[in-house]
């Protein structure tokens, strides 16, 4: 019988889908991240695991696990696997594309509409009752019509929110590693380099991987370098950012605002950025919504099911050379 170790308790379906396929689940049942020595411990003996991007699988934990065949990831993004590392070993590595882009295209325009409008600053001063009345220099924020919307990775995400800009009349401009005709064609979008990008944008948004060609791609100069009262949000990782550099640009009002889900040393945040009234503070939320969550359970659950029957993943990243 083939068995999986599952790094945290998950939502609906659960580990189910694996049960009903007559895999024997062995499951981390604290919700926080296993420790490298449970993680270690958990995975002996087992051919699969299922993990969360709050793991870090590489060369010692696959080599601590000789009979691995397949990690399926629960996110879109894989920056926490060594896949060469893997692939090396002849283990399968899986995420779960597609099934997030929707919920995590939603967040994102939460944040925008957040920082722009200053919900959250408004929210704090109704519920503090702070509140004296209407008053017509009370919290002015950004109009979002009309502005343009700069994306930084044009990717399936990238592309969904994209497609959600042109509810508030924005026009859209892109960087990405290669030209995106499909949405140019759709949405009007105009491909840009990255220094027209950080010119032109009214929001700039990113949507690119975590590697290290996109580490800190928005550092000082960056930010110096976007437009007065510009916003910048980050769904996508937090190393994206230099996040020193931004609590300086956002305490000097450089920018107008920044809404950010992700950090660059999760959970923890870095000085300065909750003492900011400018900056709106979500905890990786993403593709936090039940339909998702539920998509991306089910779709791991699917490629593990798939390659411990010895078939082709669904969604394999990188090369698949699965172990004989
Ligand atoms: C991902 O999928 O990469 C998100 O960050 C978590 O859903």
């Amino acid at each position: 019988m083939s068995s999986v170790f599952v790094s945290r308790p998950l939502p609906a379906p659960g580990t189910a889908p694996l049960v009903a396929a007559g895999i024997e689940v062995e499951q981390h049942h604290h919700d926080r991240p296993p420790t490298r020595d449970e993680l270690i411990a958990g995975l002996r003996g087992k051919q699969a695991l299922l993990c969360l991007l709050t793991e870090r699988i590489d060369a010692d934990v696959l080599d601590a696990a000789p009979e691995l065949r397949v990690v399926a990831n629960l996110a879109v993004g894989y920056d926490n696997v060594d896949v060469a590392a893997a692939t090396a070993r002849g283990v399968v590595v899986t995420n779960t594309p597609d099934v997030l882009t929707d919920a995590t295209a939603e967040l994102t325009w939460a944040l925008i509409l957040s920082a722009a409008r200053r919900v959250i600053e408004g929210d704090a001063l109704v519920r503090a009752g702070r509140w004296t009345g209407w008053s017509p220099t009370q919290l002015l924020g950004t109009s979002l019509t009309g502005k343009t919307l700069g994306i930084f990775g044009m990717g399936k995400i990238g592309a969904a929110v994209a497609r959600r800009a042109r509810a508030f009349s924005m026009s859209v401009v892109y960087t990405n590693r290669s030209r995106n005709e499909a949405v140019e064609a759709e949405l009007g979008a105009r491909p840009a380099s990255f220094d027209e990008l950080l010119d032109v944008s009214d929001v700039l948004t990113l949507h690119a991987p975590s590697t290290p060609q996109t580490h800190h791609v928005i550092d000082e100069a960056a930010l110096a370098r976007l437009r007065p009262g510009a916003i910048l949000v980050n769904t996508a990782r937090g190393l994206l950012v230099d996040e020193a550099a931004l609590v300086r640009a956002l305490r000097a009002r450089r920018l107008a605002a920044a809404g950010l889900d992700v950090y660059e040393r999760e959970p923890a945040l870095e000085a300065g950025l909750t003492e900011l009234d400018n900056v709106v503070l979500l905890p990786h939320l993403g593709s936090a919504t039940a339909e998702a969550r539920a998509a991306m359970v089910e779709l791991c659950c699917r490629n593990i099911v798939a390659v411990l029957a010895g078939e082709p993943p669904l969604t394999p990243v990188g090369p698949v050379a699965p172990k004989p």
